[in-house]
C-alpha cells in the first residue's frame, strides 16, 4: 500500500472547553476541561491519511507566534514532514476556539490568521510536489483563490482531485466540478445545491440518490456525511450507502477530518471508491470515541479491522 497524498491544508491551534450545555448568550457556565491541541482541517485530515498508511506531503501555513509550537511539534511527534509547513511573516497561526457539549456536538469559532496568507502563488511553487501525488487534497479553509488554483494544477498533473468543501466557501462551479470526490456533509451539501429540500434526518438514502444525480453535473463524484448515520457516496459506476457502526459519541470535532483523510489515503492506495467510504465511515466512528481530534485518530489496522466487521454486519 502507501499511495502519496499531497495535503493543501489549513492549521490551527484548538483550544477546547468541556460543557454540559452550551452557554446561550450572556451566559457564563463552568466547563469541565480544556485542551490546547492541533487542529485545522488541513492538518487533521493530513494525519488522517498519514495514519491510514499514505505517504502524505503536506502543503500548510502557520504564524510566526508562539502558537505555532503547537502544529511543529505535533506532526513530529506524527512522524509528518514538515518541510512544507512555512511560518508567515506577521501573522498568527490560525485557532480555533470549540465547545464540545455532553453529547459530543461542539461549535467551532475560527480566526484564519496564516491560513488566510496561504495565496494561490503557492500553488505555483509546489508544482512538482503536485505532481506527485496520487491524490491531492483540500478543504475549504484555504482562500478560495488557492483552492481553485489548485484544482487546475492537480487536474493537469493527471492527480486525482479530492476537494472537502468545509466550511462551504464559494469556489468556482468549475473547480467544483473537478473534484473526485466532492465531499460534504449535509450542510453543506445544501450549500451547493445537493439535497436541497431533504433535512438532516432525510432517509440516507435519499441522500444517495441525490449524491447520484449530482455526479457529472456538481462533480466528478460525490460523497456526503451523514454523521453517526455513515455516509453515502456515487460516481460514474454506481451509487453507494454506508451505514456507520453504533457508538457512543464523546467528542465528535475533527471526526469527519479522520473519515476525510482516510478516504483521501484509500483512494490513493488504488481502492474503488465504495470500499475507500466503508474505510472512511469506521476511521470517523472511530474519532469520535475519545476526545480531541488528531490524537483521537485510530491506526490503520484497527480502521481496517472496524470495516471488516461492518461489512459482515
Ligand atoms: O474539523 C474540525 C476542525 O475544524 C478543528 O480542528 C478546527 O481547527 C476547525 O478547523
Ligand atoms: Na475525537
Amino acid at each position: 500500500h502507501g499511495g502519496v497524498v499531497v495535503v493543501f491544508g489549513s492549521v490551527n491551534v484548538d483550544a477546547t472547553s468541556y460543557v454540559r450545555e452550551f452557554p446561550r448568550p450572556g451566559e457564563t457556565v463552568h466547563s469541565s476541561g480544556f485542551r490546547v491541541a492541533l487542529g485545522g482541517k488541513g492538518a487533521n485530515q493530513a494525519v488522517a491519511a498519514h495514519l491510514s498508511g499514505a505517504r502524505v506531503e503536506l502543503i500548510a501555513r502557520v504564524g510566526d507566534d508562539a502558537n505555532a509550537d503547537v502544529p511543529m511539534r505535533t506532526f513530529a511527534a506524527f512522524g509528518l514532514a514538515t518541510d512544507g509547513v512555512a511560518a508567515v511573516p506577521g501573522e498568527p497561526t490560525g485557532v480555533a476556539q470549540i465547545t464540545v457539549n455532553g453529547a459530543g456536538e461542539n461549535t467551532i469559532v475560527v480566526t484564519a490568521g496564516a491560513n488566510a496568507a496561504f495565496g494561490a502563488e503557492v500553488v505555483e511553487a509546489e508544482r512538482e510536489r503536485i505532481a506527485r501525488g496520487d491524490v491531492v487534497l483540500t478543504q475549504g479553509e484555504l482562500p478560495t483563490a488557492t483552492i481553485e488554483a489548485l484544482s487546475v494544477a492537480a487536474d493537469a498533473a493527471g492527480a486525482r482531485f479530492v476537494l472537502n468543501l468545509a466550511p462551504p466557501v464559494p469556489v468556482a462551479v468549475g473547480s467544483i466540478a473537478l473534484a473526485d470526490p466532492l465531499v460534504l456533509n449535509v450542510h453543506e451539501a445544501r450549500v451547493v445545491g445537493l439535497g436541497v429540500g431533504l433535512d438532516d434526518d432525510a432517509r440516507p438514502d435519499a441522500w444517495r440518490d441525490a449524491a447520484a444525480s449530482a455526479v457529472g453535473a456538481l462533480a466528478r463524484s460525490v460523497v456526503v456525511t451523514l454523521g453517526a448515520r455513515g455516509a453515502v457516496a456515487a460516481d460514474r459506476t454506481g451509487s453507494w450507502t454506508v451505514p456507520a457502526p453504533d457508538v457512543r459519541a464523546v467528542d465528535t470535532t475533527g471526526a469527519g477530518d479522520a473519515a476525510t483523510g482516510t478516504l483521501a489515503a484509500m483512494l490513493a492506495e488504488g481502492r474503488p471508491l465504495p470500499e475507500a467510504v466503508r474505510l472512511a465511515v469506521a476511521a470517523g466512528a472511530l474519532a469520535v470515541l475519545r476526545q480531541g481530534t488528531v490524537d483521537s485518530y485510530a491506526a490503520r489496522d484497527a480502521v481496517l479491522g472496524l470495516a471488516e466487521r461492518m461489512e459482515d454486519a
